[in-house]
């Protein structure tokens, strides 16, 4: 005869508590503004197409002698100090960047040594356009699995130095900049909730860069052909975003417990307004719930999403204890998204 039998464990709930929050924002653009009407100068384009095709009116363009670390630094500066740290607390930086200042070393220890973050590890992250919002979610599991107490995320990008300024396609759709994000742990109500990665390399060729690498190193035949430049299918890339993006979305808020009527704000990557409104759509949700910075902007990758927090939180509409999802996508083809309460 068997005697009682011990009540079973009671399955693991999903984590209550928030452990990880950004606790400091900053955003760094180059001061020359391009306008449409400056494109249409330079390729055989005009204002109203780009806008009606994209949202786009103007883009920040980066100096000759700047590159994606000059603008991270400056960007990350101010996150510091918008989040009250000292560059010696940092144990991590984690660039973003598909522009990075050269192959190696990266871009993170270059932005390391000039916040003088001595004892902080350093990396880059390169999904494309999804990279800050994978930086995100990296940093937050860093802080907690007690890897690290606090992480800077730079997203960094200088893509006008690297499109073809002759291919109207690509050229009229970028913009530089940098966001920088601070994550440490959460001591109120805020914090990262739930998280969704996601990738499909069998797309890779809609967006890419095949020279300069270890598969097609710098040649004579490579500049010829011009395979240093990005190249983009954009129509496909359009249709995959619109697919992928509102499941992840969907997703990730599932994850977190929550509904998405109680999402203050998804605040996505900026590649075409249309791609904002085509999203909404789908997922049945007013377009006014999307930040939406591209019209002053362009598509800075990476930093993209920083750009737009930093944006809806200076202007007041993002504020304490707002549900956001944080949403990307980009060459790879990578996708993520990242539900978080906003609030240290
Ligand atoms: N100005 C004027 N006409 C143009 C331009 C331009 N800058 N670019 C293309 N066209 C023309 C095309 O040649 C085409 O002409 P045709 O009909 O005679 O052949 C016509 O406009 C329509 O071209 P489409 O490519 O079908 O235009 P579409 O409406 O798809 O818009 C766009 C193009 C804006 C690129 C869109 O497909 C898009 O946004 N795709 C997603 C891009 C994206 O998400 N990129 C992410 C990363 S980008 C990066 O990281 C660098």
């Amino acid at each position: 005869m068997h005697g009682p039998q011990p009540a079973p464990t009671p399955a693991a709930a999903p984590a209550a508590v928030c452990r990880a929050a950004i606790r400091g924002l900053g955003v760094y653009v180059p001061p020359r503004v391009l306008t449409n009407d400056d494109l249409s100068r330079m390729v055989d384009t005009s204002d109203a197409w780009i806008v009606e095709r994209t949202g786009i009116r103007t883009r920040h363009i980066a100096s000759p002698d700047q590159a994606a670390s000059d603008l991270g630094v400056a960007a990350a500066r101010a996150a510091l100090v918008d989040a009250g740290l000292e560059a010696g607390e940092l144990d991590l930086i984690i660039c973003a960047t598909t522009t990075p200042d050269m192959l190696f070393p990266a871009t993170a220890c270059l932005i390391q040594d000039r916040l003088g973050a001595r004892r902080a590890g350093a990396f880059d992250l390169l999904a494309a356009c999804s990279s800050f919002v994978y930086g995100v979610i990296a940093a937050a599991q860093a802080i907690e699995a007690g890897v690290a107490r606090h992480v800077m995320v730079v997203g960094a990008e200088v893509l006008s130095k690297l499109v073809d300024w002759t291919d109207r396609s690509l050229c009229v759709l970028v913009g530089d900049g940098a966001g920088a994000a601070v994550l440490g742990p959460a001591e109120g109500g805020g914090g990262v909730r739930a998280a969704v990665v996601g990738a499909d390399g069998g797309a890779g060729d809609m967006l890419k860069l095949p020279g300069g690498g270890s598969r097609m190193p710098y040649s004579d035949e490579v500049l010829r052909q011009g395979l240093h430049y990005p190249r983009m299918d954009g129509r496909t890339l359009f249709r995959l975003a619109v697919r992928v993006v509102p499941d992840a979305i969907a997703e990730v808020v599932r994850r977190a417990e929550w509904s998405l009527d109680q999402v203050r704000w998804i605040v996505p990557h900026q590649a075409n307004q249309r791609i904002l409104e085509a999203v909404a759509r789908q997922m049945g949700l007013p377009v006014e719930r999307f930040v939406s910075t591209i019209e002053h902007y362009g598509n800075t990758s990476s930093a993209s999403v920083p750009i737009s927090l930093w944006e809806a939180r200076g202007d007041g509409r993002i504020a304490d204890g707002d549900r956001l999802v944080l949403a990307a996508f980009g060459g790879g083809f990578t996708w993520a998204a990242c539900a978080l309460t906003w609030g240290r």
